[in-house]
């Protein structure tokens, strides 16, 4: 869309714009509207030198819809400034499932709207955070392969995606640390073709989290969603982005897959992360469809571990 309320500058691939000249903490409601189609657009908008305060971060998530939870730190450095470098260590093993693409939350009975997603402490290289596009996905997708995937489904589950890609927590930390989203609900059940609430558009809704479609034996299934997989997250419909301290991205989880990639754990890196709640109305796995979400303060504590 055109506006001359602030600057797009779309990135070299199927989704995604750099956006300027706009204050994230003190945005009107006339370029909130604007932003807020110029996101359903591009799904992905990286404002560089916002510097949000933690408050701020969670105010600008808020005007997208209820929070699933504040902000969270995604990082190697404890509350003690201590860096987590031990491979076993459960704070290292989230981040490193991380690096697997993913939709967020899927795993819990409601999907994730969206995050807000900023750079407070980035390392001297690596660490970049990717984004593929589901939509493009789908649409590249041969006519049977459309038809054959509108009438399957797949459970989703942390147990699955940290488990096979030997990240599962132990709480071995020591810091006694909650687990989010390792709940003891029947794994979310969802369609493999997501119809966008807002757009109307079909998106793929797979990666890490989703295994045993319906149907199917586990060896099949396997094989058919890394095929998918595979093929979804190549170029033009993938971008990585390099952090700059100060850095804010928002994004569309319900069309966009996301993944970090790795960095020196021997050096500090602190991401926040605030994650929008899903509508119900449309995120809601098939198989929980009464679930009432409490809200992130209530469910997570301060030494919460999220694995994204
Ligand atoms: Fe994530």
């Amino acid at each position: 869309m055109a506006t001359d309320l602030f600057e797009i500058e779309p990135l070299d691939a199927t989704f995604g714009a750099v956006v300027t000249g706009v204050e994230l903490r003190s945005i009107d409601e006339p370029a909130f509207e604007a932003l807020h189609e110029t996101w359903l657009e591009y799904a992905l908008l990286i404002f560089p030198g916002q510097f949000l305060s933690i408050a701020e971060q969670n105010a600008f998530a808020r005007r997208f819809g209820p929070l699933e939870f504040e902000a969270v730190a995604f990082s190697n450095v404890d509350s003690e400034g201590r860096i987590l470098d031990d491979p076993g260590h459960d704070v290292v093993k989230s981040l490193r499932g991380n690096e697997g693409w993913h939709h967020d939350s899927t795993y819990m009975p409601l999907q994730a709207k969206g995050s807000v997603f900023t750079a407070e402490v980035v390392p001297s290289r690596g660490g970049a955070t990717g984004w593929a596009d589901m939509r493009a996905a789908y649409e590249a997708l041969d006519s049977a392969t459309r038809k054959r995937l509108g009438g399957l489904q797949a459970y989703h589950s942390l147990y699955y995606s940290q488990g096979r890609s030997g990240y599962m927590p132990t709480k071995n930390s020591g810091g006694g640390y909650d687990m989010y989203g390792f709940h003891d609900l029947e794994p979310s059940l969802r369609p493999l073709v997501k119809v966008h609430p807002e757009t109307g558009r079909p998106n793929l809704l797979i990666g890490r989290h989703a295994y045993g479609i319906v149907g199917m034996d586990d060896d099949e299934s396997e094989a058919f969603l890394d095929g998918l997989n595979d093929e979804a997250c190549r170029p033009p419909r993938i971008h990585h982005h390099h952090w700059t301290v100060g850095d804010a991205a928002l994004w569309d989880n319900r069309r966009l897959m996301h993944r970090g990639t790795p960095f020196d754990m021997t050096e500090p890196r602190r991401m926040w992360h605030t994650r929008i709640a899903g509508d119900p109305a449309s995120e809601l796995a098939d198989n929980h469809p009464g679930f009432e979400q409490r809200s992130g303060v209530d469910v997570m504590g301060e030494d919460t571990l999220i694995v994204s």
